[in-house]
């Protein structure tokens, strides 16, 4: 995974907004793609620990010879600023990572829309809220987007590409043109919806999950290591589509005459309920306690990213192959 960006166009000024667990990755992956990466954050405390959170990781992912450039040269491409006026001078694309909420996104971007020439695409990384809630008001609402990464982003390299109905085409295939060429996979969501694709995706099996461990089905523990050690390992070669063409002789046709009945019948039954109660959580709380050490959580993050780093560089090693065609 060399993500070096070798093109003779100049290089985009991609400005950052917030600088917490998404912001880094994000300044990881535009870093490595060759953009010039300027980062502000309203935490004085969240900006400090920036560069070295980012210095760290790409110390790692050389280390697993998943860069080829020195960590130096990247880290020349970014830089802290510490107001927001300084963060988007000369800035080609904003990316907000701020808090989720709407209300601090709506300030946000009317601040943004003023203060950014018109040409200037503001992109939201939001995990769930369709840009049009904060943005619809605004005379650059045709620029606003959300491109909507997966944690962490220089790892896990998809995002969400989701223009709202005032969203122009022009913005849509700029920001999936820029990802592309970070050499991210922008996967474009055609309707704004809440939750997008990818949680929808997630929020259903944690949902399921939920009801399951809620009823004492399976423990949490347990259900963890169903998915860890089973569903996410074929996940990481084939997704859910291509696993049910696979997993049947007769595929996809037989798939689903076999277990479509059987899964409608499952969802039906859960119905409208809701499995996120108190009860459950503190059960969920108390057994994650347990398998994840110490009560620090940024350790225990960072802990999950070099794990992932190590897997990532020895799968890149290996070479693992691609069972579908990509496009
Ligand atoms: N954590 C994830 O797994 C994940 C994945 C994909 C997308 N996202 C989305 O990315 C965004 C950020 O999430 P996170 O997990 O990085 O949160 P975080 O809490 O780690 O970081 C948010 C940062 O935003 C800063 N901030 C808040 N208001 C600000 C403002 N007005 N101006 C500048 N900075 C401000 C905070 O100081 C903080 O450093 C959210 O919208 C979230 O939904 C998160």
């Amino acid at each position: 995974m060399d993500t070096s960006l070798k093109h003779d166009r100049p290089s985009p000024t991609i400005a950052l907004m917030g600088v917490g667990t998404i912001g880094v990755g994000w300044a990881v992956v535009f870093g490595t793609g060759g953009c010039n990466v300027r980062a502000y954050d309203s935490q004085p405390a969240m900006l400090e620990r920036f560069l070295s959170a980012v210095e760290f990781r790409l110390t790692k992912l050389a280390e697993a010879g998943l860069i080829s450039e020195d960590v130096a040269t990247v880290l020349d491409r970014i830089a802290v600023v510490t107001s927001r006026e300084d963060v988007i001078r000369g800035a080609n694309h904003v990316q907000e990572s701020v808090t989720e909420s709407v209300e601090v996104k709506r300030d946000l971007f009317a601040w943004l829309d003023e203060a950014t020439p018109p040409d200037v695409t503001l992109a939201s990384s939001t995990s769930t809220i369709p840009s049009s809630r904060f943005t619809s008001g605004l005379p650059g609402r045709d620029r606003c987007l959300v491109v909507h990464p997966a944690n962490p982003p220089y790892l896990l390299r998809v995002a969400e590409v989701v223009p709202s109905e005032y969203t122009s085409d022009a913005t849509t295939d700029n920001a999936v043109e820029l990802l592309r060429s970070v050499r991210m996979s922008p996967v474009v969501v055609r309707n704004e919806i809440e939750g997008f694709v990818f949680n929808r995706l997630q929020g259903a099996l944690l949902r399921e999950a939920y009801f399951l461990v809620g009823e004492g089905v399976v423990t949490p523990r347990d259900l963890d290591t169903l998915v860890r050690d089973g569903l996410g390992r074929r996940w990481s070669i084939t997704g859910p589509f291509a696993t049910s063409e696979l997993n049947t002789r007769g595929g996809t046709a037989r798939h689903a005459e076999v277990n479509g009945s059987v899964y409608a019948r499952i969802g039906s039954a859960r119905g409208a309920g809701d499995p996120w109660i108190p009860e459950t959580i503190a059960y969920v709380m108390d057994e994650m306690n347990e398998v994840l050490p110490g009560g620090d959580w940024e350790a225990n993050v960072l802990r999950r990213e070099l794990a992932m780093i190590k897997l990532e560089g020895l799968r890149h090693q290996g070479d693992v192959p691609s069972v579908i065609v990509e496009n």
